[in-house]
């Protein structure tokens, strides 16, 4: 049985790191990051788990037997202005239930380590799935080198940790893991609309990430004629228009403009450079979406004669999680008396890496409710403590 006063304790005190009220700013790769790592780290030494934190600046707490390890965790960082539970809630579910296992003195056959991963949500330096993708072999050629906004590198923040800078060393071997689970808030309204506490995730969307760069000409906003201009973020205007468009037109596809800046930035000046973010997401054919919305930069770009490049930041395939772990999620839900549907997640989670990598993958959502990304973002310590214990019950069948 899962201690349902030490999670709710537990959900306060990892909000308080970065926190005000109910709003979260942990950013990957700060020290907001990194103390959060500290606390979830005493939690698990205190039971008495191997704890370590990898070049990557991902943590795992190891305990129990021998053999390949069962995974299980999430991650601790958050958007700027995020809320308490995306990520956090899957950590925290799992150091409960390992310690609820602990608790009961069951005999774990397998090691389990839990797993806190680092940089999620790419928020600070542009690329998410940071610390899984850099475990399974999947980080970006040259990612070390990307810069925060101050011109902090990547390679910078981990050194700041006392690591050397090059997260690729946090590879480890797909077949170390027997499986890998992760809790997480749904962060869409299907189980709420359904009164359902619980649900199975049966696959991830494939998901493009990328920043545009517009580059017109900058000119005098009340000496240049109309058709003497190459403005750029008239450009990407119609560029974003188009995203919405394409996105609209595809049954399962989503695209979002959600970052823009334009140079140099002054109300007399015509836009000279213009850059932008690109998130494409679809649950099935995500490299034609992909393809349709590139031609259309290309074609805005050939029609305003402006010049248009593309830095492409991740392009994670649909990935489908593993039907035997997807089974032993449901029972272990049926166990704690949920019957769990099963569903796509809209979001994308550091689940994709392991299973992409060939490691049994499997994510049990929890209902949420206030949406997602926001301060209102919410699951109920009911849910939150079912979630819980469903995952105990679904890690004991895989530990014994
Ligand atoms: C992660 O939160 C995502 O952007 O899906
Ligand atoms: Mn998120
Ligand atoms: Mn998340």
């Amino acid at each position: 049985m899962i201690d349902r006063g030490r999670l709710e304790r537990r959900i306060g005190e990892l909000a308080r790191i970065g926190g005000s009220g109910t709003s979260v700013s942990r950013l990957g790769l700060s020290a907001e990051e990194q103390q959060a790592r500290d606390l979830i780290g005493g939690w698990l030494a205190a039971r008495g788990a191997v704890v370590r934190r990898d070049a990557a600046a991902n943590l795992f707490g190891r305990t129990g037997g021998v053999g390949a390890a069962v995974l299980v965790g999430s991650h601790a960082d958050s958007v700027p202005d995020g809320g308490r539970f995306d990520g956090a809630l899957g950590v925290l579910c799992a150091v409960e239930a390992v310690e609820a296992l602990l608790d009961a003195k069951m005999s774990l056959r397998r090691p389990i380590e839990v797993v806190a991963w680092a940089d999620e949500e790419g928020a600070r330096f542009g690329v998410g799935l940071f610390g899984s993708a850099a475990v399974f072999g999947r980080l970006p050629a040259g990612i070390a080198d990307r810069r925060d906004r101050a011109g902090v590198s990547i390679a910078d923040a981990l050194r700041a940790f006392g690591e050397r800078g090059d997260p690729a060393l946090a590879r480890r071997g797909a077949k170390e893991f027997a499986s890998y689970l992760e809790l997480h808030i749904e962060q869409g309204p299907r189980l709420e609309k359904a009164g359902i506490a619980l649900g199975v995730v049966d696959a991830i969307v494939g998901i493009y990430h990328a920043r545009v760069t517009i580059r017109g000409q900058a000119d005098h906003a009340g000496a240049t004629v109309m058709t003497a201009r190459a403005d750029a973020l008239a450009a990407a205007s119609e560029i974003v228009l188009a995203v919405e468009r394409l996105a609209r037109s595809r049954p399962d596809a989503v695209g979002t403009v959600g970052e823009i800046a334009v140079r140099p930035g002054a109300k007399n000046v015509v836009p000279g450079e213009c850059v932008f973010s690109l998130d494409l997401r679809t649950s099935r054919d995500l490299d034609p979406f992909i393809h349709d919305v590139l031609a259309a930069v290309e074609r805005v770009a050939h029609e305003r004669h402006v010049q248009a490049s593309i830095d492409e930041l991740a392009h994670v395939p649909v990935t489908t999680l593993d039907p035997k772990i997807r089974e032993v999620l449901r029972r272990a839900a049926k166990t704690v008396g949920v019957d769990a549907p099963e569903m796509t997640s809209g979001a994308g989670h550091d689940a994709q890496n392991p299973a992409l990598a060939g490691v049994p993958t499997g994510m049990l959502f929890v209902r949420s409710t206030g949406g997602s990304h926001k301060p209102s973002e919410l699951a109920s310590l009911d849910d939150a403590a079912l979630g819980a214990e469903a995952l105990a019950v679904a890690l004991r069948e895989l530990v014994s």
